[in-house]
Protein backbone atom coordinates (compact mmCIF):
# COMPACT_ATOMS: atom_id res chain seq x y z
CA UNK A 1 0.00 0.00 0.00
CA UNK A 2 1.03 3.62 -0.81
CA UNK A 3 0.91 6.20 1.68
CA UNK A 4 -1.47 7.87 -0.04
CA UNK A 5 -4.02 4.86 -0.05
CA UNK A 6 -3.04 4.37 3.69
CA UNK A 7 -4.14 7.70 4.96
CA UNK A 8 -7.29 7.26 2.61
CA UNK A 9 -8.03 3.85 4.26
CA UNK A 10 -7.77 5.22 7.73
CA UNK A 11 -9.60 8.95 6.96
CA UNK A 12 -12.45 6.46 5.65
CA UNK A 13 -12.59 4.20 8.79
CA UNK A 14 -12.41 7.68 11.05
CA UNK A 15 -15.14 9.09 8.92
CA UNK A 16 -17.29 5.97 9.32
CA UNK A 17 -16.79 5.44 12.64
CA UNK A 18 -17.53 8.52 13.37
CA UNK A 19 -20.38 9.61 11.00
CA UNK A 20 -21.57 6.09 9.84
CA UNK A 21 -24.34 3.78 11.91
CA UNK A 22 -22.60 0.50 12.33
CA UNK A 23 -24.98 -1.64 9.60
CA UNK A 24 -23.76 1.03 6.53
CA UNK A 25 -20.64 -0.52 5.28
CA UNK A 26 -18.45 2.21 2.89
CA UNK A 27 -16.91 1.51 -0.48
CA UNK A 28 -14.13 3.17 -1.84
CA UNK A 29 -14.63 4.30 -5.36
CA UNK A 30 -11.26 2.82 -6.63
CA UNK A 31 -11.51 -0.29 -5.28
CA UNK A 32 -11.50 -2.72 -8.65
CA UNK A 33 -14.21 -5.11 -6.98
CA UNK A 34 -16.81 -2.27 -5.86
CA UNK A 35 -19.58 -4.30 -7.33
CA UNK A 36 -18.39 -7.16 -4.57
CA UNK A 37 -17.88 -4.62 -2.04
CA UNK A 38 -21.30 -3.25 -2.54
CA UNK A 39 -22.90 -6.33 -3.23
CA UNK A 40 -21.29 -7.35 0.65
CA UNK A 41 -22.81 -3.83 1.78
CA UNK A 42 -25.79 -4.87 0.73
CA UNK A 43 -26.27 -7.81 2.35
CA UNK A 44 -24.67 -6.55 5.59
CA UNK A 45 -27.88 -4.12 5.30
CA UNK A 46 -30.43 -6.83 4.16
CA UNK A 47 -31.75 -7.80 7.74
CA UNK A 48 -32.82 -4.25 8.24
CA UNK A 49 -35.07 -4.13 5.01
CA UNK A 50 -37.77 -6.57 6.01
CA UNK A 51 -38.29 -3.88 8.90
CA UNK A 52 -37.35 -0.61 8.40
CA UNK A 53 -34.80 1.64 9.72
CA UNK A 54 -35.68 4.10 12.25
CA UNK A 55 -33.03 6.35 12.91
CA UNK A 56 -32.84 6.88 9.23
CA UNK A 57 -36.48 6.90 8.09
CA UNK A 58 -36.54 4.17 6.08
CA UNK A 59 -40.11 2.41 5.84
CA UNK A 60 -39.97 -1.81 6.24
CA UNK A 61 -40.36 -3.02 3.11
CA UNK A 62 -42.55 -5.73 4.11
CA UNK A 63 -44.97 -6.55 3.85
CA UNK A 64 -45.02 -4.34 0.56
CA UNK A 65 -48.70 -2.97 0.09
CA UNK A 66 -49.55 -3.15 -3.67
CA UNK A 67 -52.69 -0.89 -4.98
CA UNK A 68 -55.48 -2.06 -5.75
CA UNK A 69 -55.54 -4.62 -8.99
CA UNK A 70 -58.34 -4.56 -11.30
CA UNK A 71 -58.01 -7.51 -13.85
CA UNK A 72 -60.36 -7.18 -17.45
CA UNK A 73 -60.21 -9.30 -19.92
CA UNK A 74 -62.74 -10.06 -22.27
CA UNK A 75 -64.55 -10.35 -24.57
CA UNK A 76 -63.37 -14.13 -25.18
CA UNK A 77 -63.82 -17.61 -24.52
CA UNK A 78 -62.89 -16.29 -20.86
CA UNK A 79 -64.00 -12.65 -19.65
CA UNK A 80 -62.47 -11.87 -16.30
CA UNK A 81 -63.33 -9.02 -13.96
CA UNK A 82 -61.62 -9.46 -10.79
CA UNK A 83 -60.76 -6.60 -8.48
CA UNK A 84 -57.79 -7.55 -5.65
CA UNK A 85 -57.72 -5.37 -2.85
CA UNK A 86 -55.64 -5.30 0.54
CA UNK A 87 -53.04 -6.89 -1.52
CA UNK A 88 -49.70 -7.70 0.37
CA UNK A 89 -46.70 -9.07 -0.46
CA UNK A 90 -44.03 -10.83 1.77
CA UNK A 91 -40.17 -12.30 0.80
CA UNK A 92 -38.47 -9.28 -1.84
CA UNK A 93 -35.74 -8.38 0.66
CA UNK A 94 -34.30 -11.74 0.39
CA UNK A 95 -33.27 -10.61 -3.19
CA UNK A 96 -29.94 -12.23 -4.06
CA UNK A 97 -27.81 -10.43 -6.40
CA UNK A 98 -26.31 -12.39 -9.14
CA UNK A 99 -24.85 -9.56 -11.27
CA UNK A 100 -23.24 -6.12 -10.39
CA UNK A 101 -23.01 -3.44 -13.14
CA UNK A 102 -21.50 -0.32 -11.54
CA UNK A 103 -20.39 2.97 -13.59
CA UNK A 104 -19.86 5.22 -10.72
CA UNK A 105 -18.75 8.43 -12.64
CA UNK A 106 -22.28 8.21 -14.50
CA UNK A 107 -23.97 7.31 -11.46
CA UNK A 108 -25.52 3.94 -13.11
CA UNK A 109 -25.85 0.30 -11.04
CA UNK A 110 -27.44 -2.11 -13.00
CA UNK A 111 -28.37 -5.09 -10.51
CA UNK A 112 -29.18 -8.63 -11.76
CA UNK A 113 -31.06 -10.30 -8.86
CA UNK A 114 -33.32 -13.56 -8.06
CA UNK A 115 -35.82 -13.42 -5.52
CA UNK A 116 -36.17 -17.10 -4.26
CA UNK A 117 -39.70 -16.89 -2.74
CA UNK A 118 -42.48 -14.19 -2.98
CA UNK A 119 -45.93 -14.73 -0.93
CA UNK A 120 -48.84 -12.65 -1.06
CA UNK A 121 -52.28 -12.37 -0.02
CA UNK A 122 -55.58 -10.20 -0.43
CA UNK A 123 -58.68 -10.11 -1.04
CA UNK A 124 -60.57 -10.66 -4.30
CA UNK A 125 -63.96 -9.76 -6.31
CA UNK A 126 -64.58 -11.81 -9.47
CA UNK A 127 -66.57 -11.93 -11.81
CA UNK A 128 -65.50 -14.58 -14.36
CA UNK A 129 -67.59 -15.98 -17.71
CA UNK A 130 -65.54 -19.32 -18.66
CA UNK A 131 -67.39 -20.36 -22.21
CA UNK A 132 -71.00 -20.79 -20.43
CA UNK A 133 -70.12 -20.54 -17.04
CA UNK A 134 -70.59 -17.52 -15.14
CA UNK A 135 -68.60 -17.62 -11.91
CA UNK A 136 -68.99 -14.44 -9.46
CA UNK A 137 -67.59 -14.84 -5.51
CA UNK A 138 -65.01 -13.09 -3.27
CA UNK A 139 -62.70 -14.17 -0.54
CA UNK A 140 -59.46 -14.43 0.30
CA UNK A 141 -56.58 -14.98 -2.93
CA UNK A 142 -52.93 -16.13 -2.13
CA UNK A 143 -50.00 -17.38 -3.84
CA UNK A 144 -46.13 -17.77 -4.01
CA UNK A 145 -43.58 -16.68 -6.29
CA UNK A 146 -39.98 -18.80 -6.37
CA UNK A 147 -37.24 -17.63 -8.33
CA UNK A 148 -38.37 -14.30 -9.99
CA UNK A 149 -35.27 -12.87 -11.75
CA UNK A 150 -35.45 -9.24 -11.77
CA UNK A 151 -33.51 -6.60 -13.07
CA UNK A 152 -33.20 -3.21 -11.58
CA UNK A 153 -31.81 -0.56 -13.62
CA UNK A 154 -30.80 2.62 -10.75
CA UNK A 155 -29.67 6.00 -12.20
CA UNK A 156 -29.32 8.50 -10.00
CA UNK A 157 -27.34 12.32 -10.00
CA UNK A 158 -25.35 14.31 -7.92
CA UNK A 159 -27.36 16.97 -5.59
CA UNK A 160 -26.39 19.91 -3.63
CA UNK A 161 -27.92 19.72 0.07
CA UNK A 162 -25.97 22.13 2.35
CA UNK A 163 -23.02 22.54 -0.10
CA UNK A 164 -22.11 18.75 0.02
CA UNK A 165 -22.72 16.46 -2.67
CA UNK A 166 -25.14 13.37 -2.10
CA UNK A 167 -26.22 11.12 -4.56
CA UNK A 168 -30.39 11.03 -5.59
CA UNK A 169 -31.67 8.27 -8.19
CA UNK A 170 -34.10 8.49 -10.72
CA UNK A 171 -37.44 6.12 -10.39
CA UNK A 172 -35.95 3.33 -10.45
CA UNK A 173 -36.30 0.81 -13.05
CA UNK A 174 -37.68 -2.91 -12.37
CA UNK A 175 -38.35 -5.65 -14.66
CA UNK A 176 -39.59 -9.48 -13.41
CA UNK A 177 -39.04 -12.06 -15.27
CA UNK A 178 -41.50 -14.89 -14.66
CA UNK A 179 -40.84 -17.77 -12.83
CA UNK A 180 -42.71 -20.38 -11.02
CA UNK A 181 -46.21 -19.19 -9.01
CA UNK A 182 -49.03 -21.14 -7.68
CA UNK A 183 -52.33 -18.94 -7.14
CA UNK A 184 -55.03 -20.01 -5.05
CA UNK A 185 -58.42 -18.27 -4.75
CA UNK A 186 -60.38 -19.41 -1.47
CA UNK A 187 -64.16 -19.61 -0.82
CA UNK A 188 -65.22 -20.10 -4.81
CA UNK A 189 -68.83 -20.75 -5.00
CA UNK A 190 -70.53 -24.08 -5.28
CA UNK A 191 -69.58 -25.31 -2.22
CA UNK A 192 -69.00 -29.02 -2.32
CA UNK A 193 -70.32 -29.28 -5.58
CA UNK A 194 -69.35 -30.31 -9.21
CA UNK A 195 -69.31 -26.64 -9.73
CA UNK A 196 -66.40 -25.85 -6.79
CA UNK A 197 -64.68 -28.42 -9.26
CA UNK A 198 -65.58 -27.22 -11.93
CA UNK A 199 -64.28 -23.57 -11.02
CA UNK A 200 -61.53 -24.39 -8.93
CA UNK A 201 -59.97 -26.38 -12.35
CA UNK A 202 -60.67 -23.30 -14.44
CA UNK A 203 -59.19 -20.87 -11.95
CA UNK A 204 -55.97 -22.80 -11.50
CA UNK A 205 -55.59 -23.30 -15.37
CA UNK A 206 -56.23 -19.82 -16.10
CA UNK A 207 -53.94 -18.57 -13.02
CA UNK A 208 -51.42 -17.29 -15.85
CA UNK A 209 -54.02 -14.47 -16.20
CA UNK A 210 -53.84 -13.71 -12.63
CA UNK A 211 -50.23 -13.35 -12.61
CA UNK A 212 -49.83 -11.34 -15.84
CA UNK A 213 -52.15 -8.49 -14.28
CA UNK A 214 -50.72 -8.65 -10.32
CA UNK A 215 -47.14 -8.32 -12.29
CA UNK A 216 -47.14 -4.68 -13.17
CA UNK A 217 -48.54 -3.80 -9.88
CA UNK A 218 -46.30 -5.56 -8.15
CA UNK A 219 -42.90 -4.07 -10.73
CA UNK A 220 -44.15 -0.59 -9.82
CA UNK A 221 -44.57 -1.22 -6.14
CA UNK A 222 -40.79 -2.97 -5.69
CA UNK A 223 -39.66 0.27 -7.93
CA UNK A 224 -41.43 2.88 -5.56
CA UNK A 225 -40.16 1.07 -2.40
CA UNK A 226 -36.53 0.79 -3.53
CA UNK A 227 -36.33 3.85 -4.73
CA UNK A 228 -37.67 5.53 -1.47
CA UNK A 229 -35.36 3.12 0.47
CA UNK A 230 -32.61 4.01 -1.51
CA UNK A 231 -32.59 7.91 -1.15
CA UNK A 232 -33.19 7.36 1.96
CA UNK A 233 -30.04 6.12 2.51
CA UNK A 234 -27.96 8.36 0.15
CA UNK A 235 -29.72 11.69 0.95
CA UNK A 236 -29.11 11.04 4.56
CA UNK A 237 -25.32 10.57 3.93
CA UNK A 238 -22.75 12.47 1.51
CA UNK A 239 -21.11 10.86 -1.51
CA UNK A 240 -17.89 10.52 0.11
CA UNK A 241 -19.24 9.23 3.26
CA UNK A 242 -20.50 6.73 1.11
CA UNK A 243 -18.01 5.76 -1.58
CA UNK A 244 -14.87 6.93 0.35
C1 LIG B 1 -23.60 -11.30 -3.61
O1 LIG B 1 -23.65 -11.93 -2.34
C2 LIG B 1 -24.40 -13.13 -2.30
C3 LIG B 1 -24.46 -13.60 -0.86
O2 LIG B 1 -23.18 -13.79 -0.33
C4 LIG B 1 -23.78 -14.17 -3.24
O3 LIG B 1 -24.55 -15.35 -3.24
C5 LIG B 1 -23.73 -13.57 -4.65
O4 LIG B 1 -23.09 -14.49 -5.52
C6 LIG B 1 -23.01 -12.25 -4.66
N1 LIG B 1 -23.15 -11.65 -5.98
C7 LIG B 1 -22.13 -11.14 -6.65
C8 LIG B 1 -22.45 -10.54 -7.97
O5 LIG B 1 -20.98 -11.15 -6.23
C1 LIG C 1 -64.27 -3.89 -9.93
O1 LIG C 1 -64.26 -2.49 -9.75
C2 LIG C 1 -64.98 -1.77 -10.73
C3 LIG C 1 -64.93 -0.30 -10.41
O2 LIG C 1 -63.67 0.13 -10.10
C4 LIG C 1 -66.43 -2.21 -10.77
O3 LIG C 1 -67.08 -1.56 -11.85
C5 LIG C 1 -66.51 -3.72 -10.96
O4 LIG C 1 -67.86 -4.13 -10.86
C6 LIG C 1 -65.70 -4.44 -9.90
N1 LIG C 1 -65.69 -5.85 -10.19
C7 LIG C 1 -66.12 -6.76 -9.33
C8 LIG C 1 -66.08 -8.20 -9.79
O5 LIG C 1 -66.52 -6.48 -8.20
C1 LIG D 1 -47.46 -20.66 -0.24
O1 LIG D 1 -46.36 -21.06 0.60
C2 LIG D 1 -46.71 -21.18 1.97
C3 LIG D 1 -45.46 -21.44 2.79
O2 LIG D 1 -44.41 -21.94 2.04
C4 LIG D 1 -47.75 -22.31 2.13
O3 LIG D 1 -48.13 -22.39 3.48
C5 LIG D 1 -48.98 -21.96 1.27
O4 LIG D 1 -49.91 -23.04 1.31
C6 LIG D 1 -48.58 -21.70 -0.18
N1 LIG D 1 -49.75 -21.22 -0.92
C7 LIG D 1 -49.98 -21.54 -2.20
C8 LIG D 1 -51.20 -20.96 -2.81
O5 LIG D 1 -49.22 -22.24 -2.84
Amino acid sequence: MEIYQVVVAISAFFTATALLPEYIHVCNARDPELPKCINNSINHLRPRFQSGIKDLEVPPLEPLKLNEIKLRRGPSAVALDCNITNFKVWGPSSFVITDLKVNLDKNIFVFKTIIPHLYFKGNYNLNMNILLINVRGRGPIEGNCTNYGSEVVMKGRKILINNEEHLKFDKIRLRLSIGKSKIVLGNLPGGDSILREVTDSLVNDNSDLFINEIKPTLERGLAEKFTEIANKITLRFTYKELFA
